[in-house]
């Protein structure tokens, strides 16, 4: 007799002669895939090329995910583009990364339109070049009445950043009396989250082999199916993002309750 896990691996040998896009349950998909896009740096240096190119190639990147994901129906991909702690590295990185970010969203805006995709940006914007701001802020107006998939880029984001200005948020409501100190529940932090009004993850994808979170969605991603992949993101094709999936939809989420409770 097969356990469960048994059948679904007869299941993909089954289909093994299907491609991984066809083997999908368009039934299943993820609502929202977060991505922590990795291993730019890494990628460049095996090309003996500088970091930059990298970054450039990961834009490539973007681009192809973004429209599978389209594609595919997901409501919700949320980008790690640049980390608080991001702000870190080189100023000559850094310089050229909201060069980039500005370049990428100009030119990138009418395929957005097209595509019928809206941009929400997460994160501290503020902390941003102007220019880069303007640009980022023109492109949400844009593209604001589109009903697709909602496209959210991770920007001077963190965490804990994230969390301590919800904390400030809440205590100052308490502290007006425009709340009770007992009614802080879940729903409550979410709300005061970047991600307020978003679904949490239910599937974080991180490239280039490192096994960890770097400060992001650590509230959001407590039920999150986990998936690493080897793979740089330069060279994250839709194959590659189609077998994350396919990973995903292998899996029984259970939220603390037993397998015989969920099937
Ligand atoms: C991810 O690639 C992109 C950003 C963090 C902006 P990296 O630049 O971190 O690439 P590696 O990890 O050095 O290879
Ligand atoms: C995480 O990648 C941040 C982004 C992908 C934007 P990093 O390359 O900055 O993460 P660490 O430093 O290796 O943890
Ligand atoms: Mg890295």
């Amino acid at each position: 007799m097969f356990t469960s896990l048994d059948v679904r691996k007869e299941y993909v040998i089954f289909v093994n002669d299907m491609s991984y896009k066809e083997q999908i349950q368009i039934d299943r998909i993820p609502r929202h895939v977060a991505i922590i896009m990795d291993g730019n740096g890494r990628w460049a240096k095996r090309q003996g090329l500088a970091r930059m190119f990298g970054h450039r190639q990961g834009v490539e990147t973007v681009h192809r995910i973004t429209e599978v994901a389209a594609e595919l129906g997901i409501a919700y991909l949320t980008l790690y583009a640049f980390s608080t702690e991001n702000w870190n590295r080189p100023k000559e990185e850094v310089d050229a990364l909201m060069s980039l970010l500005v370049d990428t969203i100009a030119k990138e805006t009418p395929t957005l339109m097209k595509n019928n995709i809206r941009l929400l940006t997460i994160g501290d914007l503020d902390r941003l070049p102007e220019g880069t701001q303007m640009r980022f802020r023109a492109c949400i107006e844009e593209t604001s009445g589109n009903t697709g998939l909602n496209l959210v880029i991770a920007l001077s984001y963190s965490a804990r950043w994230e969390i301590i200005r919800a904390t400030k948020e809440i205590a100052s409501l308490v502290l007006q009396s425009e709340m009770l100190l007992e009614d802080i529940n879940e729903e409550t932090i979410s709300a005061h989250l970047t991600t307020a009004n978003m679904p949490d993850p239910d599937l974080l994808i991180r490239t280039s082999g490192e096994l960890r979170i770097s400060n992001f969605l650590l509230w959001q991603l407590a039920y999150s199916e986990m998936y690493f992949t080897d793979c740089l993101w330069p060279e994250f094709t839709a194959d590659e993002f189609y077998r994350a999936i396919l990973d995903y939809q292998r899996r029984e989420r259970r939220f603390g309750k037993t397998s015989e409770q969920v099937n």
